[in-house]
Order: C-alpha cells, then sequence, then structure tokens
C-alpha cells in the first residue's frame, strides 16, 4: 500500500518515526511529508533513513517528474497525518493550502486519516472541536488522542495516539 505520512509540528513528531517503522515492516510504501514545524523536532534525514524513500519539505522544490509534488503526493492509497496538530486541522476544515502538505490534503481524493496531537487547551477549545466535527462530516477519518499525561506539564486529552493503534487503523481501509 502507498501511504503518504503528513508530519506536523507537534512534539510527539518523534514518535512518527516508530510509525513509519511499522507501516515499512508490513510491506507499505512511505512517502513522508514535513511541514517546517515539524523540521523544528525531527529531521528530514531520520524520516528519509527509516522510510527509505526521499522526504517531502519543499511544495516548490524542482520534481525529479514532470508533476508538481504536491499532485503526486495526493496520488497514494491513503493519506496519513500523524501528529496532526491543531493547525493542520484548521487549516483543513477550511481548505488552505500553503505548503506541500495542506496542498497534498487539498488535492487528494484518496481516504485521509488524522491522528492529532495537542495540549488540552487546544484540544477543548471550541474552534478545534468545530473543525474536527466538520472534516469529520466531510469523511476525514480521525484515531483520536488518548488522555493522560501530556508534554507541556498537564493532564488531559491531546495524547498522540499510539503508533500501533494508528497502524491498525489504517490497515483498515
Ligand atoms: C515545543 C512545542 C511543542 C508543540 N507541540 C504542539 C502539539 O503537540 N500540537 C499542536 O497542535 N501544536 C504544537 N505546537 C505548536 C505548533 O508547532 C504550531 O502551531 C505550528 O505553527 C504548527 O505548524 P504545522 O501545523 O504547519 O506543522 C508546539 C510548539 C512548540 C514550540
Amino acid at each position: 500500500m502507498k501511504v503518504v505520512l503528513g508530519v506536523t509540528g507537534s512534539i510527539a513528531a518523534y514518535k512518527a518515526c516508530e510509525l513509519v517503522r511499522l507501516f515499512v515492516r508490513r510491506g507499505d510504501d512511505v512517502r513522508v511529508v514535513m511541514t517546517a514545524a515539524a523540521r523544528e523536532f525531527v529531521t528530514p534525514l531520520t524520516f528519509q533513513t527509516l522510510s527509505r524513500n526521499p522526504v517531502g519539505i519543499d511544495q516548490f522544490a524542482l520534481p525529479t517528474e514532470w508533476k508538481p509534488e504536491h499532485i503526486a503526493y495526493a496520488d497514494a492509497d491513503v493519506v496519513v497525518v500523524a501528529p496532526a496538530t491543531a493547525n493542520i486541522i484548521a487549516k483543513m476544515a477550511h481548505g488552505l493550502a500553503d505548503d506541500l502538505l495542506s496542498s497534498t490534503l487539498l488535492a487528494t481524493r484518496s481516504p485521509v486519516f488524522l491522528a492529532p496531537a495537542m495540549n488540552d487547551g487546544m484540544w477543548d477549545n471550541p474552534a478545534t472541536q468545530a473543525n474536527i466535527e466538520m472534516l469529520k462530516s466531510r469523511g476525514v477519518r480521525f484515531i483520536d488522542p488518548d488522555s493522560g499525561e501530556l508534554a507541556c506539564g498537564t493532564e488531559g486529552k491531546g495524547r498522540f495516539a499510539v503508533p500501533e493503534k494508528i497502524c491498525k487503523a489504517v490497515s483498515g481501509i
């Protein structure tokens, strides 16, 4: 299965490394697309090595084939964003396409899964919840975050789901 994995700027970005390993281990062709914020947490080289494929970071990089990169990435069996920030959820809900990942998400006709990770205040914010409901009504599937200890020092909902749970949910398509 061709899996496009979007990684966004959450402290949980390092956990996406394990998710890549799980996908690769079961034979998926994994193409990672990182936002600029994600690259503050984990390097593209890490994902490139684990996924065994080049990593997409720049919408305007000269493509290796004629198709624009976001159109090439959009043509996947499934697009997964894990971890998904409050920001990418808001951008998707409103159809914004100002970087490689958001453009790919707007262009794709493939099933999309989001695994949010964020501070409990961001998660509880009515704007985030309204965005999630809007996306669910359009067929976007969510792997909900868990409750527990959060990296920001609080307790609540927003903890990135364990990679095994995400991998299993995606295999159900
Ligand atoms: C240390 C740190 C941790 C962060 N963790 C999260 C997070 O877990 N979830 C989230 O939604 N935003 C988090 N943010 C804020 C995002 O990085 C910020 O909203 C960024 O603009 C997201 O960009 P992106 O969605 O394009 O990746 C964090 C910021 C910092 C500095």
